[in-house]
């Protein structure tokens, strides 16, 4: 399962961070930097449940938002859509999944999810993993609004998100938890709860057809071994002993996982764009 993983672009390549860069950095850069090439809350598992339901195929023009280090990309492309566009707003990302990945069916383009600038109606197939948690309430709606408008009637929108535990949390302390991650990963953190997701997706239009979640274990054990494999988590403990200071980051993010486990999930929720009555779909 990790085999293709394997070949992923290095991700300290994608970000050659000096010791001073990697206090401020992103959470999911430092991770990155220290060989962790398995960026979403849910880990593999999740996202090979969120694909085996989107179930991508040779007759799919598939839309990827925030491919990153190419991860699920490689999930999909393995399926030989027809045509494959990732949408990455880190330059250097965008860059190296081209150059390894890129070809005549296959784009890596940097723009943000929110303006594609791919012609309307024109994927059947679109998914995004760990990047709408990040965005303020009206970035995603931006995001599902793009996502809705290059989709042909009948398509696929696929996201898998951090969520927010119970669906009638207190304001006061979704409002702590915001805060204090946003602080400790450097990267706004704004998750809603299941029932909030599947409200936005309908709002921008889409009908819900699966749900799943999975516990928020990102940096726990088992997890780590899963997703990375042995010689994967090797490489991080590697460099985590060589790195204190992405150590401190890393450590300092897992105290607040768990500080927090009982109120954050990871969610993978599938949607499809209705067809008009009447209208032919994909
Ligand atoms: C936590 S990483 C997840 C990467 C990948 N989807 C994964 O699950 O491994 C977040 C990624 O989202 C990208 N990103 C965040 N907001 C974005 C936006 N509005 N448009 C495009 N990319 C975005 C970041 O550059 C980064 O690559």
């Amino acid at each position: 399962m990790n085999a293709g993983l394997m070949q992923s672009p290095r991700p300290s390549a994608i970000h050659p961070a000096k010791p001073g860069d990697v206090v401020k950095q992103p959470g999911h850069w430092v991770l990155a930097g220290l060989g962790k090439r398995v960026l979403r809350p849910g880990g593999l598992a999740l996202t090979r449940e969120l694909m085996a339901h989107l179930h991508p195929c040779d007759d799919d023009s598939v839309v990827e938002f925030a491919p990153g280090l190419g991860v699920t990309a490689r999930i999909a492309l393995a399926q030989q859509p027809r045509s494959y566009v990732g949408i990455e707003r880190e330059p250097d990302a965008a860059r190296l999944l081209q150059q390894e990945l890129g070809n005549e069916n296959v784009q890596f383009v940097l723009a943000t999810a929110e303006s594609t600038s791919l012609h309307s109606d024109s994927a059947s197939l679109v998914f995004g993993e760990a990047m709408l948690s990040m965005q303020t309430p009206g970035q995603k709606q931006r995001i599902l609004a793009e996502a809705f408008r290059i989709l042909k009637p009948g398509g696929r929108y696929g996201i898998h998100e951090l969520a927010l535990l119970p669906n009638e949390i207190p304001d006061d302390e979704r409002k702590a938890i915001e805060r204090e991650m946003s602080t400790n990963i450097h990267v706004g953190v704004r998750p809603a709860t299941l029932t909030e997701w599947k409200r936005i997706l309908e709002e921008a239009g889409f009908h819900v057809d699966w749900e799943a979640q999975a516990p928020m274990h990102l940096l726990e054990p088992k997890r780590l071994l899963n997703d990375e494999g042995l010689l994967g988590v090797l490489r991080i403990l590697f460099n985590l002993l060589r790195k204190p200071i992405a150590r401190q980051r890393v450590l300092s993010m897992r105290r607040l996982f768990r500080k927090y486990a009982s109120h954050l999930s990871a969610v993978a929720i599938v949607c499809t764009k209705p067809a008009p009555a009447g209208a032919e779909s994909v």
